[in-house]
C-alpha cells in the first residue's frame, strides 16, 4: 500500500489536547525525531527541495527551539551554515530584536548582527506555523540585516490560524509538509 510522505509524517505527529493551555491542540513533533527512519524521511523532504541549484540558500536560520533541531540538520546536509534566532536573553554578542504575539502569549526573539550578510539568501526554518508571528519576526530580523529570506519552511501548518496566509501576503513563499485543520 502506497503512503504519501505527507501522510506518513502526519501519522507520526502526536496531538496533545489542552496543552499548554485549555483549547490548544498541541501538535507534538517529537515522535518524528525519535524514529530514525521517519527522521530521515522528514529531513530528506527538506534537503531534496533545497539541494536544487535554483532553490539553494546561502544559509539556514532556525527558530528557537524546535527550528534548531531541523534547521541545523538541513544546513549540515546542504553543506551551508546555520544561524539561530533565539528567545531574548540567550545570545551573547550584539543583536537585533523583535517582539511579537503568538497563540499563547508573547515573545521577543534576537539575532546576532553578524549572523547574515547583506544579500544572503536565507532559508528560515521552524517546526510549525500557527499565527505566523514567530516566522514573521524572524523574517523581519533577517531583513533588517539586509538578507533576503527566500522561503519559510516548516513541518506543520495550522492554516485556520491564518499565519501561513499572512506570511504569504507579506511576500514570503512557504514550504510545509503537513496541514492540520
Ligand atoms: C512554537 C513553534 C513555533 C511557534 C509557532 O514555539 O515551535 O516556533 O510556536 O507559533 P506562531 O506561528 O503562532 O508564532 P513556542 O513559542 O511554543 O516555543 P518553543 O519552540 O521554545 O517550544
Ligand atoms: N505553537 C503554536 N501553536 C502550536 C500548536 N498548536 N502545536 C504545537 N506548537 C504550537
Amino acid at each position: 500500500q502506497h503512503l504519501s510522505i505527507n501522510q506518513y509524517l502526519r501519522d507520526h505527529i502526536r496531538t496533545v489536547p489542552d496543552w499548554p493551555t485549555p483549547g490548544v491542540q498541541f501538535r507534538d513533533i517529537t515522535p518524528l525525531l525519535q524514529d530514525a527512519k521517519v527522521f530521515r524521511v522528514l529531513i530528506d523532504a527538506f534537503v531534496h527541495r533545497y539541494m536544487d541549484p535554483t532553490m539553494r540558500p546561502d544559509v539556514v536560520a532556525g527558530l528557537d527551539a524546535r527550528g534548531f533541531i531541523l534547521g541545523a540538520v538541513v544546513a549540515y546536509e546542504l553543506n551551508i551554515g546555520f544561524v539561530p534566532i533565539r528567545k531574548k536573553g540567550k545570545l551573547p554578542f550584539t543583536t537585533v530584536e523583535e517582539t511579537y504575539e503568538l497563540e499563547y502569549g508573547s515573545a521577543t526573539v534576537e539575532l546576532h548582527t553578524d549572523a547574515v550578510k547583506k544579500g544572503d539568501r536565507v532559508l528560515l526554518i521552524d517546526d510549525l506555523i500557527a499565527t505566523g508571528g514567530t516566522m514573521m519576526a524572524g523574517k523581519k530580523l533577517l531583513e533588517r540585516l539586509g538578507a533576503h529570506v527566500m522561503e519559510g519552511a516548516a513541518i506543520v501548518d495550522l492554516p485556520e490560524l491564518g499565519g501561513s496566509d499572512k506570511l504569504r501576503e507579506a511576500g514570503l513563499p512557504l514550504f510545509t509538509l503537513v496541514d492540520f485543520a
